[in-house]
């Protein structure tokens, strides 16, 4: 059933809904932090959604929501943020961040797909993805979540996900819902600090934060989640503006917002703008809220309200309806449980999907000579803790993290760490190959550098790991020093004096202040968190069994004090230095290398705004290029950012060729928001550039005038 017509069913029954139903309906309970028997209560009750529980528990709960006076089905939510991951037989895609690095819309709706059919196999109907909040400021302990840096590219990623989970319709056994989160303007809270102000005007909001989750409600994304935090003091959950009047009424979203965890409590207690439960009750609902994740306290508080005439009817009704309405385009009333398919967990196809994304997402930031590995190799050495630690390959969002951390759960096969694609390819290659592990990311009585000296001493090349581990990310784990922990910067030091060449891997969460172990190593290649097959992936870069296409959708800090370093800065006339520090990052947005090299000639942007330009590839090896384009307004009414991504594209090309790539423009592209808030475009002269990444030498430029 289409939306329209969902809708008229969703009225019909809150006709027959009594107030305490439809306050039950409204509210959403978290599995895991409730009783078995609490949990089929609140389901009899009518509770309209639970957040993650799995397969046979979740149809306990749906058998007794069927036993409540009207029978309205749960819906379940999880959070499948890379894959299923809560589910330790899913397949295990690379972090937003790392699968953001293939530049790759479709295998990234691929990535959804996949674990939409995984989700939906396990009989639930929600994932509480994508992240469209942007990694701005790097400090902050969930930039793994995000698609990286830039609202262009986050929002193309978001909108391809967005249709991978939920196909054409979202009735289909396989799809389930996307949720675009955290509207709005999490990732730039003040200091990178988890869930605080974000100090941000209307405009910076309109410019910068709001276009990916425009994208993911043009894409139909079915739900959105509120932010933590507050916007100049406003917090989210209380803000109708951006809840109703910007989100509904501009953008035109029409399915139903959930808060994030506890939101309406935390009016109250944290934010302190609420009296009592009751008032936050209220402020949640008018707000625009519709479901309430877990904070339970809603249904008496919101009763309480409504008894005392406090609540506004209008606001419970049209969240009520706006809930039921997607259950009824669901289909769940006829068919409450999705069935996937069965027999999907790890089958080849999704298996292939995460390799292809792992492979995607590699990505190389430096090679004097030593990549791929050649002929005259004799011994490898692979060093450090993240070359054989399936965790610091998974990252966040797995059977791992959630919804308790358990680091004792035992691995699910097949992964590959790095040291296991490394082996694998020196047995096949008659190579010797050795592990030592050196240190541990965090300081550990356990390091032994000596061990790892001796190691590559003896070999011919030397492969080290570095990166961070989970107690160093996520929600809550913000960092205020992005400098390698523990002794990582000390063993490579130690590894360099041995005099062998070094490829330095970094797997880890976000990008990190590598310093000298990417200023002085003779390869560095990043993989973030890639996944089941992250480590493979890495190891046939090295060997050169895969030529390396990622590029970077985040810049990388020289130091944490720089921050932020994206590149879509607006200009100062100082030229932006620190005295002690360039103003460049170490790598920039856009950045990526292979084995093959490409060069842009003939730039031209005709009157219908079609872009051409040739690309050659003039290495010896067949390779991907992602041509890259943005513009600057040169002149406007205020200060606009030096360059803003607004295209890309990717071409394979064969050693010699050379391929005339034509991009189509658009004139709202060139758009800027302006003192009143409007979009519009200036007429003038503007700048267009197109090339190999965001960085003034890979670009070729041009004028147009609109
Ligand atoms: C809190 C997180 O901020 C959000 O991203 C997640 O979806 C919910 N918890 C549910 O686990």
């Amino acid at each position: 059933m289409d939306r329209s017509q969902a809708k008229q069913c969703a009225k019909e029954l809150l006709k027959q809904m009594t107030v305490e139903e439809k306050i039950a309906q409204m509210v959403q309970v978290s599995y895991a932090d409730v009783t078995r028997e609490e949990a089929l209560q609140w389901a009899k009750r009518g509770a309209g959604s639970f957040l993650h529980v799995l397969g046979d528990n979740a149809r306990e709960i749906q058998k007794a929501a069927g036993q409540s006076r009207l029978g309205i089905p749960v819906i379940f939510g999880i959070d499948a943020i890379h894959g299923h991951g809560l589910n330790d037989h899913a397949t295990i895609f690379p972090s937003q961040l790392a699968s953001a690095c293939g530049w790759d819309p479709e295998s990234v709706r691929r990535m959804g797909e996949v674990t939409a059919r995984e989700v939906a196999t396990d009989g639930l109907h929600w994932t509480f993805s994508p992240v469209l909040c942007l990694g701005r400021d790097t400090r902050w302990g969930r930039v793994d979540e995000t698609f990286g840096e830039d609202p262009y590219l986050a929002g193309e990623l978001g909108a391809a996900i967005v249709r991978g989970y939920q196909g054409d319709d979202l009735a289909d056994d396989e799809h389930i819902l996307a949720c675009a989160k955290h509207y709005l303007g999490y990732g730039e809270a003040t200091g990178g600090r988890d869930s605080y102000d974000t100090e941000v005007t209307e405009r910076k909001i309109r410019e910068v934060f709001l276009p990916p989750f425009r994208k993911a409600v043009e894409a139909g994304c079915a739900t959105i989640m509120t932010a933590y935090g507050s916007i100049d003091g406003v917090p989210l959950t209380a803000s109708r503006r951006l809840m109703h009047d910007i989100l509904r009424d501009e953008l035109g979203f029409d399915g139903f917002v959930v808060t994030d965890w506890d939101n309406m409590n935390n009016l109250r207690n944290r934010q302190m703008v609420s009296t009592d439960l009751s008032d936050a009750a209220v402020k949640t609902a008018n707000a625009g809220n519709d479901m309430i994740m877990v904070s339970l306290e809603f249904y008496e508080a919101m009763l309480q309200a409504v008894q005392e005439g406090k609540a506004d009817m209008a606001s419970i009704d049209e969240a009520v309806t706006h809930i039921l309405t997607i259950k009824y385009e669901m289909g769940l009333f006829e068919k409450p449980e999705k069935t996937g398919k069965p027999g999907c967990f790890g089958c080849e196809e999704h298996l292939d999907a995460a390799l292809d994304t792992s492979r995607k997402s590699v990505t190389m930031l430096k090679n004097e000579g030593m990549l791929p590995l050649g002929d005259g190799i004799r011994r490898v050495a692979v060093i450090g803790a993240n070359a054989d630690d399936v965790h610091a390959q998974y990252g966040d969002w797995t059977y791992f993290t959630h919804p308790r951390p358990d680091p004792e759960h035992t691995p699910v096969r097949p992964y590959v760490t790095l040291w296991e694609g490394i082996r694998a390819i020196c047995e096949r290659r008659g190579i010797e190959a050795v592990y030592e592990k050196g240190c541990s990311v965090l300081p550990d009585d356990g390091d032994d550098l000596e061990a790892a000296v001796r190691a590559a001493s003896s070999a011919d090349v030397i492969v080290y790991a570095v990166g961070d581990v989970i107690a160093q990310f996520g929600e809550t784990h913000d960092r205020a020093d992005l400098n390698l922990s523990g002794r990582q910067y000390e063993l490579f030091r130690r590894l360099k004096e041995t005099g062998k060449p070094v490829c330095t891997v970094l797997i880890a969460s976000k990008p990190l202040c590598l310093n000298e172990t990417a200023e002085q190593a003779d390869a560095v290649l990043c993989g973030f968190n890639g996944g089941m097959f992250g480590g493979q992936a890495l190891a046939e870069a090295i060997f050169g069994e895969l030529n390396p296409s990622g590029r970077l959708p985040i810049s990388f800090p020289r130091h944490s004090g720089q921050l932020p370093v994206y590149y879509s800065q607006l200009p100062g006339w100082h030229g932006g230095k620190y005295c002690d520090l360039p103003d460049s990052p170490l790598y920039a947005f856009g950045e990526g290398m292979g084995f093959s090299a490409f060069t842009y000639s003939g730039l031209t942007v005709d009157d219908d705004l079609l872009l051409t330009v040739d690309v050659t590839n003039t290495g010896r090896t067949a390779g991907k290029e992602t041509i890259q384009v943005y513009f600057r307004d040169d002149v406007s009414s205020l200060v606009t950012p030096v360059r803003r991504l607004i295209a890309f594209t990717q071409a394979d090309l064969m050693p010699g060729e050379t391929r005339r790539v034509s991009i189509q423009l658009n004139k709202e592209s060139f758009a800027l928001i302006d003192q009143n808030c409007e979009t519009a475009v200036e007429p003038g002269t503007f700048t267009v550039y197109a090339g190999h990444s965001s960085k003034e030498e890979d670009l070729l430029s041009t004028s147009i005038v609109l």
